[in-house]
Formats: structure tokens, C-alpha cells, sequence
């Protein structure tokens, strides 16, 4: 049977010049190299320069996407941008990126579902590209988490940093198999009453400010685990493959904790994982793209391998995808 599929024509990603180290951070706040690479996996972060926006990031990410799959912008029909720092409220940061790229047709908007927001947009390219409403898109995970960070707080100070991954989507044709190319399965959750643990203590309806990050580590961490293994079993299950077939677990980079132990959960040996979160720290919407551009560029994933990604954030939200690359 011929199916339509979103197939992954090219990878990009953009990190900011300037690195902070742990031992950096241990000069702002009460914290050390070692409690922070045994707490987390995270060395070191990406911060961007004052004179860096979010739409920047994006922009140099999707200039990388598009060289990789050897198109132009005049070649997409949409672009989708996961974010959860756009330059301002509005507009869009994805129709700054349309501007920056030249492009005057299709469409461009941004979704916010914070850490699991590349699965979101993702999922919803694909939809699009599948009913047939376009061709190819360009999806976008880019973060100035800096901008949010209260960086006197060493709970959270420690672990979030910039950065943007990019992926071009386009239609291909498959006979509806888990050999066929492309977006195999996919399933995105979310569950409003654990707003909570994890949120900004401000915002534009609120109280007209960003707000900083605040977070209940201990809770989001249990919960992580359980919410990222599910639904990979789940995305597996509906394409009627076992974790023992994957080339690669793509996992959001928060903690290599939580990486570890959900890998431990799926049955999926270390070897088999991507770990950026060592040298990206958390960069929630741009680390899955952030991480899979930095493995097709170092030919560690190459075409034809089972991809699976997964992710966990606010609200809570969580989700994973299956594709062949
Ligand atoms: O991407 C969205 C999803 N986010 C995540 O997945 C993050 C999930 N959570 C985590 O990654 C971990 O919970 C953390 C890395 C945030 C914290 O690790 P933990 O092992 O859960 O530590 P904890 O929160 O239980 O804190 C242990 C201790 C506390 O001290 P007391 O109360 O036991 O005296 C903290 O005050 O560590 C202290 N602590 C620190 N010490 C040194 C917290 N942050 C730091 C720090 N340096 N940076």
C-alpha cells in the first residue's frame, strides 16, 4: 500500500560562541564541577551573546538544515519553530526566521510545549505534510534559556543552555512498512495538573514579565523516567518494532540521569544512545535536533538507521517519534 511519509531531508544546528563551565558556575553560586557532573552528566553550556536572539539561533540552524539537504528557502511551504523564549511575545519568532530566510510564501508559526516541543512540531509538520497540505517544512527547536534563567538560583542555574537544531521535512512515498524512510510513529501527551513542578514565575498575562525558571527537580525527575519510557513503548508498539531494533535512542538532553535510566527502562544499551547533554546542557526545544545534527555530521547515524526520540518537559508534556533516517 503507498503511503505518503515525512521523510528527514537534512539536519542543522546552530551553538552560541560563548561556553561556561562548571567551574565557571562555581564562582556565581554554592556549587562544584563534581555535583554538578554527578547530579546531571552537564561539563559545560552554550550561552548566547547579549546581541543574540532566539530568531538568530534559529536562523543559523535553518541556514545549516537547508545546505544539508541541498534546497533553498524557496523550496518550503512552512515553518514551524518550537520555542519557549521568542525574541518578543509576538510576532512569531518563526515568521522572523521567514523574514531572515528571504521567503514571502507558505506560512510560519511557533508552538510552545517547552522540552517537548520539537516533538510537537514534529508531529504536526507531519500531519500537515501527510494530508497534504505541503510539501516540505522546516522545523525548528531554539532556546535562549539563559534569558529565563536565574543564574543566583543553583537549582536550576546549573542545568539549561542556548542553542538551536534544525530539521527539514519533506513528502516521500512509502508502502505504509517500518522499512520505509521517514516518520514511522508518533505520539505526543501532556497533563496540565503538573503545571506546577516545573514553570516560569511570570509571564505577559500575569505579571507582564518573563519570570524566571523554578523547578521541583526531585518530582520532575520521577516522573520523567516513567513518561519517556511509556510513550516510546507506545510510538513502538503502534509501529510493530522492539526496542531491540533501533540504531539510535535520540533522547531530550536534561539529565544524564534520566537518560540513562529510561534507556535502562526500554531495554536499549548505552552504545545505542545519543548523549550531548555533557557539552549542550539542557537546551529544551533545541536539544533532540541539536543532538541529532551532531551525529549525522560526525556519519555516527547514518541513513537507513531506526531513529527513536523522546522527550519530557512543563506542563507536563512528553512524547516520542519513531523515523528512519
Ligand atoms: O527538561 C525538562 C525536564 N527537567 C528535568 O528533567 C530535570 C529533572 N531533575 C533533575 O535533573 C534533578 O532532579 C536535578 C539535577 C535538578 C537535581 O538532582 P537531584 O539528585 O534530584 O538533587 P535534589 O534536588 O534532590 O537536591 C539534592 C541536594 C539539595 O540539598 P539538600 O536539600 O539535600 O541539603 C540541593 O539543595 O543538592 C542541592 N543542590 C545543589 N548542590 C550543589 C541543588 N542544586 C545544587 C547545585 N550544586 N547546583
Amino acid at each position: 500500500m503507498s503511503v505518503v511519509r515525512s521523510k528527514i531531508l537534512g539536519v542543522g544546528s546552530y551553538l552560541p560562541e560563548k561556553i561556561i563551565t562548571n567551574d565557571d558556575l562555581s564562582r556565581m553560586v554554592d556549587t562544584s564541577d563534581e555535583w554538578i557532573t554527578e547530579r546531571t552528566g552537564i561539563k559545560l553550556r552554550h550561552i548566547a551573546s547579549e546581541n543574540e536572539k532566539t530568531s538568530d539561533l534559529a536562523y543559523r540552524a535553518a541556514i545549516d538544515a537547508l545546505k544539508s539537504a541541498g534546497i533553498t528557502s524557496t523550496d518550503l511551504d512552512a515553518i514551524l519553530v518550537a520555542t519557549t523564549t521568542p525574541d518578543d511575545t509576538f510576532p512569531a519568532t518563526a515568521t522572523k526566521v521567514q523574514k531572515l530566510l528571504g521567503m514571502q510564501r507558505g506560512f510560519a508559526y511557533d508552538l510552545q510545549a517547552v522540552c517537548s516541543g520539537f516533538m510537537y512540531a514534529m508531529m504536526t509538520a507531519d500531519s500537515l505534510i501527510r494530508s497534504g497540505q505541503v510539501k516540505t517544512v522546516l522545523v525548528i527547536g531554539a532556546e535562549t534559556l539563559s534569558r529565563l534563567v536565574d543564574w543566583t538560583d543553583r537549582n536550576t542555574c546549573v542545568l539549561f543552555g542556548d542553542g538551536a537544531g534544525a530539521v527539514i521535512l519533506t513528502a516521500s512515498e512509502g508502502n505504509g512498512t517500518s522499512l520505509d524512510t521517514g516518520i514511522l510513529s508518533a505520539r505526543v501527551f501532556s497533563d496540565g495538573t503538573y503545571g506546577d513542578l516545573l514553570h516560569t514565575t511570570g509571564g505577559p498575562s500575569s505579571t507582564r514579565t518573563v519570570g524566571t525558571i523554578f523547578m521541583n527537580g526531585r518530582e520532575v525527575f520521577r516522573h520523567a523516567v516513567v513518561k519517556l519510557a511509556s510513550a516510546a513503548e507506545e510510538v513502538l508498539r503502534n509501529a510493530n518494532v522492539s526496542s531491540q531494533e533501533l540504531t539510535w535512542l535520540v533522547p531530550h538532553q536534561a539529565n544524564l540521569r534520566i537518560i540513562d535510566s529510561t534507556a535502562k527502562k526500554l531495554g536499549i544499551d548505552m552504545s545505542k544512545v545519543v548523549v550531548t547533554v555533557d557539552h549542550h546542557a539542557n537546551t529544551s526545544s533545541a536539544s533532540i535536533p541539536l543532538a541529532l545534527a551532531e551525529k549525522v555530521k560526525t556519519h555516527e547515524i547514518k541513513r537507513g538507521d531506526l531513529l527513536l526520540f523522546d522527550a519530557m518537559g512543563a506542563g507536563f508534556t512528553w512524547g516520542a517519534m519513531l523515523a528512519r533516517y
